[in-house]
């Protein structure tokens, strides 16, 4: 497990959003809005470490030398749920590019079925910033990964808003490198694959589907 990073959050405003996206009787309208607030916040910690540039900058006043984020960030929602926390990082880095990848869950097997990938053709020259609200087994993450090394993407952070214990040990065992931001550590799975305590199906409480 050599390099693997977790950033657990323990911001008070994260822990408290996160306890009302777990409520059931939190509805579909309240539920993505709390999304984003919380892909906000851990958008501010997953991109403290983004390499900055020297721009020059004109006050009213002089010309002076500032800091600025070159435009080279890939925001990668894995759909369905990874589109709910795209808003958000869009607002934090409103140059990036977002490049999609569909993977869903096999029900019987929980193996993840990549169906959908469209990135940026300049994608392994960025920094691709991975967005999927739960880390279950941790299937999906490792194959979202896997899909954009494939590519040649060398720079990797992936952003998880719940996770359970055997799915960040599957990212860093498989990929040492990658940087996991996660709101929260949870307990275990269910035999069905459910993280618990979790918050259910990220998609279905997102899009209503259920
Ligand atoms: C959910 C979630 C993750 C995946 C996590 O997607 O958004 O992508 O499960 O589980 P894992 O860590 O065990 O792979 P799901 O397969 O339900 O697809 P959906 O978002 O299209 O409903
Ligand atoms: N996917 C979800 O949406 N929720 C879980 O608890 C596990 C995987």
């Amino acid at each position: 497990m050599a390099n693997a990073e977790l950033h657990l959050m323990d911001h008070p405003l994260i822990l408290h959003k996160i306890t009302m996206l777990r409520n059931v009787e939190t509805d579909t309208k309240d539920f993505r809005q709390l999304v984003t607030e919380i892909s906000l916040l851990i958008g501010y910690e997953a991109t403290r470490d983004l390499p900055l540039v020297d721009v020059e900058v004109e006050t009213p006043l002089v010309k002076t030398t500032g800091k600025a984020i070159p435009k080279n960030v890939c925001l990668v929602p894995v759909l369905r749920a990874g589109l709910g926390m795209v808003d958000a990082m869009l607002s934090l880095l409103p140059a990036a590019r977002v490049g999609h990848i569909g993977l869903y869950r096999d029900h019987e097997t929980l193996h993840p079925v990549e169906y959908y990938c469209k990135m940026p053709l300049d994608v392994s020259e960025r920094v691709c910033i991975i967005l999927d609200p739960m880390l279950a087994t941790g299937g999906s993450s490792v194959a979202a990964i896997d899909s954009l090394k494939r590519r040649g993407v060398k720079n990797i952070k992936l952003v998880n808003i719940i996770g359970a214990p055997c799915g960040v040990e599957a990212v860093h065992n498989a990929h040492p490198d990658v940087p996991i931001y996660l709101g929260c550590l949870d307990e275990r799975l269910n035999e069905n694959g459910y993280i618990l305590p979790g918050l259910g199906d990220a998609g279905d409480r997102l899009y209503g589907t259920k």
